[in-house]
């Protein structure tokens, strides 16, 4: 089958591709390897999960979010907009196309990609002039290795797959990571009455989600360091009945919430009422790493030893992108990431782009949308038959 453009990722990056290329009129078709759209939001996120960033950062183009929508929309309803999203404009992924292998044949100059049917088990051979990679950056859960993993009897679970405390009842859970996820599925299995506890491992900064609305809303107007200035400001205010966290294990970066972002990619961890738990003591904090894993007992960094029933690694995700863009070095660098600089980090050579890799969240995925529909209409229209 050939086309014009074809799309590997049917989530919000490449939804958004779609309909910004429909608007040109350019034939494209999208490859998604589940049998739905937006499967990382219908298959890998936890039950109580709700968006960090308020429902202006999370909208993509042509379809802005109605005044009756809450600002800070839970996960149910940002499916319905994404199912919207695509009733509205028509767009049907091919699913069930898990891409496996694709290359830039300098033949004739096009791209070739092979997909297996999941449902028939066989390979289609898809070509097109311009590919776009749309698998995102959260491809596959990342478990890093740990000495003596193997021996460790209880369950492992990769935050992708968690879905609710519930099944953990009165279970000692240790939860690696405390970052966004680890922090929020920490609150959920102490809200199941699991004994948990997290391992915290670099000083992050803890916000509420209305203080990090207020950060980014001033961020359009005010340089980052008076933005950070006001926003701890607030965060301080707010919370000095904690005192200071650091007694509990919780420690601050130097610089501040948004300049950390804008310097290192760690985004502030938005606080959903674990900070409370921990002070309470309900939740345990453990600094540093896993040393080693004996059986039921692991070994800390510190030197502590804790038995544990079950693990969660809240340890991110990485790109899956090199496992099977062959000539991925025309645009990403080995981890799976774009090798330019912003603004331009979505463009590679011969044809080759890809959408929602800013770290920039659905807004970043939005953006690059626009900006490679654009890129590809400008190309054909100076291209002469
Ligand atoms: C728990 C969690 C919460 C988040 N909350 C927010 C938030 O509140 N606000 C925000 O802005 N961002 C948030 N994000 C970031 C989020 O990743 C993005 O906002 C968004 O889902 C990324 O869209 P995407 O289309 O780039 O990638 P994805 O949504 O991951 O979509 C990629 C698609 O590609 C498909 N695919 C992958 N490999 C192949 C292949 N080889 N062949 C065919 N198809 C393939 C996948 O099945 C998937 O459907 C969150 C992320 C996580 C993990
Ligand atoms: C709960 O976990 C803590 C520390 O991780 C441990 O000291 C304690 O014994 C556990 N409680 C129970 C009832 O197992």
């Amino acid at each position: 089958m050939e086309t014009v453009v074809l799309i590997v990722g049917a989530g919000p990056a490449g939804l958004a591709t779609s309909v910004c290329l429909n608007q040109h009129s350019i034939p494209n078709i999208i490859l998604e390897k589940e049998d739905i759209h937006a499967s990382l939001w219908k298959k890998r996120a936890y039950e109580r999960l709700k968006l960090h960033l308020a429902k202006n950062f999370c909208q993509l183009p042509y379809m802005p979010h109605g005044s009756d929508v809450p600002t800070f929309m839970s996960k149910d309803l940002f499916i319905e907009y994404l199912d919207a999203y695509v009733t509205r404009f028509d767009i049907k992924p091919r699913y069930n196309c898990a891409v496996k292998f694709s290359t830039f044949e300098v033949s004739n100059n096009k791209w070739r990609v092979e997909a297996e049917n999941i449902v028939t088990g066989e390979t289609e051979v898809y070509w097109s002039e311009f590919l776009v990679v749309a698998t995102g950056e959260n491809g596959d859960g990342n478990i890093p290795t740990v000495k003596g993993i193997d021996t460790f009897p209880g369950e492992i679970v990769h935050s992708s797959m968690y879905k609710s405390g519930r099944d953990f009842k009165g279970q000692n859970v240790l939860v690696v990571g405390g970052g966004n996820s680890g922090m929020e599925i920490s609150f959920d299995l102490c809200n199941f009455d699991a004994n948990t506890t997290v391992l915290v491992r670099t000083p992050r900064h803890i916000l509420t989600k209305e203080e990090v609305y207020l950060g980014m809303s001033l961020l359009k107007y005010c340089p980052v360091k008076m933005v950070d200035t006001l926003v701890m400001a607030v965060s301080t205010a707010r919370s000095f009945m904690y005192g200071d966290l650091s007694k509990y294990g919780l420690f601050r970066p130097k610089q501040g919430p948004f300049a950390t972002k804008l310097f290192s990619g760690k985004a502030p961890v938005i606080d959903v009422g674990t900070v409370q738990k921990i002070c309470d003591g309900k939740i345990q904090v453990i600094n540093g790493g896993i040393r080693s894993i004996q059986e039921k007992t692991l070994t800390f960094e510190n030197g502590k030893k804790q038995d544990f029933d079950v693990i969660v690694f809240a340890t991110g995700y990485k790109s899956s992108v090199c496992n099977w863009l062959k000539n991925y070095e025309y645009m990403m660098k080995k981890d799976g990431f774009p090798k330019n600089p912003m603004p331009k980090h979505w463009k590679g050579e011969n044809n080759l782009y890809c959408a929602g890799f800013s770290r920039k969240g659905i807004a970043g995925a939005a953006q690059d949308a626009v900006s490679v529909a654009e890129d590809i209409r400008s190309i054909l229209a100076t291209t002469i038959y």
